[in-house]
């Protein structure tokens, strides 16, 4: 039976880190690293997730205020608010929830937050240094990801990682970072063809496919280490993965549950990107 990779637990180590570093950061300059989440309509999703982001900078001791704006606002406003969050002295890192009323342009609002505060990680210039290797954020999902495997002393050097999906967000920089940590790097997705085949080669196997339970046990070696990214509401109401978690934990040597698997981790990064980015101006 494959170990549990406990992102519950590993994120609130690292948000005890981050809480003590805010205490640290206050006591010496009397600064407090903060973030602006701008969130625009009435999504149901959107404002839980935005909820628990705030409660999440509470819990370490930082600044965080929330815009909430009405379904209907011009790209212009939004636009306007964006940059003059930017040129607030007291926040460090500025998150637009993602899906915007389709009349807004989510391309043209993520570049115009500076790349100095993006802490999402979705700038094009971002996205560039991800690329080269010379980043100051990463986003936040792969980055939690990689925290997690380093928590439990997986190296990924030389190993068959392989990706499933190839997502902005998710897919393409996991698979930067696994390349970066010197991993053999596959991704592949739902146009890949015979795609058990390509999983059952992986000894690192990060699943990011959107779609419920579809990894099974004949899909994964023996022995791999699997990291679900998925989430999903079963028809019981009962949350689970893109991973059919209880075959496939008979087989894995490490495995990632939903929930409390990669969703702690990628909250947290968002508070660790948030502190990069003051750290970034205090230099
Ligand atoms: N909506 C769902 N997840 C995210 C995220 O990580 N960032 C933003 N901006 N919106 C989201």
């Amino acid at each position: 039976m494959a170990e549990i990779l406990d992102g519950k637990l590993v994120s609130a180590k690292i948000k005890e880190e981050i809480k003590l570093e805010i205490e640290e950061i206050k006591k010496t300059s009397g600064k407090i690293p903060g973030l602006a989440v701008v969130i625009v309509g009435d999504d149901p999703a959107s404002k839980v997730y935005v909820k628990n982001k705030r409660r999440d900078c509470e819990e370490v001791g930082m600044y965080s205020e929330e815009h909430a704006l009405p379904e209907n606002i011009s790209e212009e406003e939004l636009l306007g608010l964006v940059k003059k969050l930017n040129e607030e002295e007291n926040i460090h890192g500025i998150l637009v929830q993602s899906p915007l009323p389709k009349h807004l342009n989510e391309d043209i609002v993520f570049e115009n937050i500076s790349p100095e505060k993006d802490v999402d990680a979705f700038h094009p210039e971002t996205v560039g240094r991800i690329t080269l290797g010379r980043y100051n954020f990463v986003p936040c999902t792969p980055m939690g990801v990689m925290e997690l495997l380093k928590y439990y002393n997986i190296d990924m050097s030389g190993k068959e990682c392989v990706v499933v999906g190839r997502s902005n967000i998710v897919g393409k920089p996991m698979a930067l970072l696994l390349l970066q940590a010197n991993g053999t790097v596959t991704v592949c997705h739902s146009r890949t063809k015979d795609l058990g085949e390509v999983t059952k080669r992986a000894d690192i196997l990060i699943v990011a496919m959107r779609q419920r339970q579809f990894i099974k046990a004949d899909m994964v070696k023996e022995g791999a280490v699997i990291v679900d990214v998925g989430i999903h509401k079963k028809d019981d109401g009962k949350l689970c993965g893109d991973v059919d978690f209880e075959s496939v934990a008979k087989i894995a040597s490490y495995i990632t549950p939903v929930p409390g698997g990669v969703g702690p981790m990628t909250r947290t990064m968002l508070l660790k990107n948030t502190l990069t980015a003051f750290k970034f101006k205090s230099n």
